[in-house]
């Protein structure tokens, strides 16, 4: 793993901390990555559909925002689709209203810069028959999708190329708006936009599309944005089963407990918060059932847990003014004497930050209620980390400031995580 070594994080001691400033486009896009890691048919589904709908967008006159929100809503449109059986189903040519759209909008709504894309993300898959009234956005949508649940992702997309313009064609005027239908007939007689849409580049694509529109806004976020997003993002991770409705929320705050009483400096409390959030990123590759299993896991069950570190590294660090996030969040499974996964890394190669979120999702993991078993209770799971940190495992200071103020840092990750459970009830009106 070359890579690691030229992206270490920084060493014990180190104080050349960046702000957390996130580019928003960059950071869509990696969570339009993310949403699509569950399954292979979904490949690139939400950069290709944002592909399509710019071109739409672009060839029907929006411009600006109104642009820009389109784009930005196909790059999250199935955010709401939080299980595999609902993605797939989403995939279906005829699919109507459903709930991924209503969640996905309730994901959506709140988080910074995502309100106008989250009404267009509610209506989604909208017939034009039916609901001409609707935002044009939403039938762009609608027909961008579509086109990309017709291609064959086996097959050559050019020999498809006849087919798909030909089904969205006979559903003008019923499914489709027919002037969309009918920009779009000019836009696929490009054989590049094939090629385009098969590209390995179609996030550079999307991006290009995005920065290319006037008033283009690829602003850096900032830290309360950042903070705002990630728990957007934390919710997207989080909400796919009620055995980790809460868990990274707990983490994020254990970490920033731990961290203010090692003294870390109040940007780095923010970057660790962030970190807190996305930290299993990468679990968006993890089916649910595996998620929920209470049994232990098979050897091969396990190889694919272990790839959820490994995809939280890549997404995170492409994100520009993530980099530092990147490596504290993804090493919580790494482990001080190199047995950790996935990147084998020791001593000092672990960051302080780093160990203080290991340290923190073992802690929140064990403390934490799981629908199939009890908490342990904090003095027991502190015992636990003593013990791991006596074997090399965790870091014997952190887990020395945790048993002396483990009353101060239990309750932050409680109260964290009662919140978050009001919000997980809020979200599905469990009662
Ligand atoms: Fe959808
Ligand atoms: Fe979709
Ligand atoms: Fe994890």
């Amino acid at each position: 793993m070359t890579q690691t070594t030229s992206q270490a994080p920084p060493s014990r001691g180190c104080r050349d901390v960046m702000d957390v400033s996130p580019k928003l486009y960059s950071l869509i896009l990696s969570v339009a990555d993310a949403l699509d890691l569950i399954s292979p048919e979904l490949a690139s589904h939400h950069k290709r559909v944002a592909y399509v709908a710019s071109l739409l967008a672009k060839a029907a006159g929006l411009r600006g925002a109104a642009l820009e929100n389109v784009v930005v809503a196909a790059l999250l449109h199935d955010a709401g689709g939080l299980t595999l059986k609902s993605k797939l189903m989403a995939l279906e040519f005829e699919h109507t209203h459903s709930e991924h759209e209503e969640y996905g909008y309730k994901l959506l709504r709140d988080a910074p810069s995502l309100g106008e894309a989250a009404a267009l993300v509610r209506r989604h898959h909208a017939w034009w028959g039916r609901e001409a009234h609707l935002p044009l956005g939403c039938h762009i949508l609608h027909l961008a999708d579509r086109v990309d649940a017709l291609v064959d992702k086996r097959r050559q997309i050019l020999d498809q190329a006849g087919e798909v313009t030909a089904a969205i064609a006979e559903h003008a005027g019923l499914m489709f708006d027919p002037k969309l239908t009918e920009l779009f007939r000019e836009i696929a007689a490009r054989e590049s936009f094939w090629f385009d849409l098969a590209s390995p580049r179609i996030g550079s694509l999307v991006l290009a599309e995005l920065t290319a529109n006037e008033g283009a806004r690829d602003i850096d976020l900032g830290a309360d944005a950042a903070l705002e997003f990630s728990r957007f993002i934390a919710q997207l991770i989080d909400f796919r089963s009620r055995f980790t409705a809460t868990h990274s929320s707990g983490v994020a705050a254990c970490s920033v407990a731990l961290a203010a009483k090692a003294g870390l400096s109040a940007k780095e409390l923010d970057l660790i918060r962030v970190a807190g959030y996305l930290h299993d990123l990468g679990k968006l590759a993890v089916p649910a059932e595996l998620i929920e299993k209470p049994g232990t896991l098979t050897d091969s069950e396990m190889n694919v847990m272990k790839s959820h570190t490994y995809l939280s590294y890549h997404i995170l660090s492409r994100v520009a003014g993530l980099e530092q996030v990147a490596a504290w969040a993804s090493f919580h499974h790494e482990r001080l004497n190199g047995s950790g996964y996935p990147f084998r890394l020791r001593g000092e190669d672990i960051a302080p930050q780093a160990r203080i979120i290991a340290a923190a999702d073992i802690f929140t993991a064990m403390t934490e209620d799981r629908p199939y078993r009890a908490a342990t209770a904090p003095k027991t799971a502190v015992g636990v980390l003593k013990d791991m940190a006596a074997h090399g495992l965790v870091d014997q200071q952190v887990v020395a400031i945790l048993a002396a103020d483990l009353d101060a840092v239990h309750d932050a990750r409680e109260q964290a995580q009662t919140r978050a459970l009001e919000q997980y009830r809020n979200f599905y009106r469990l009662s």
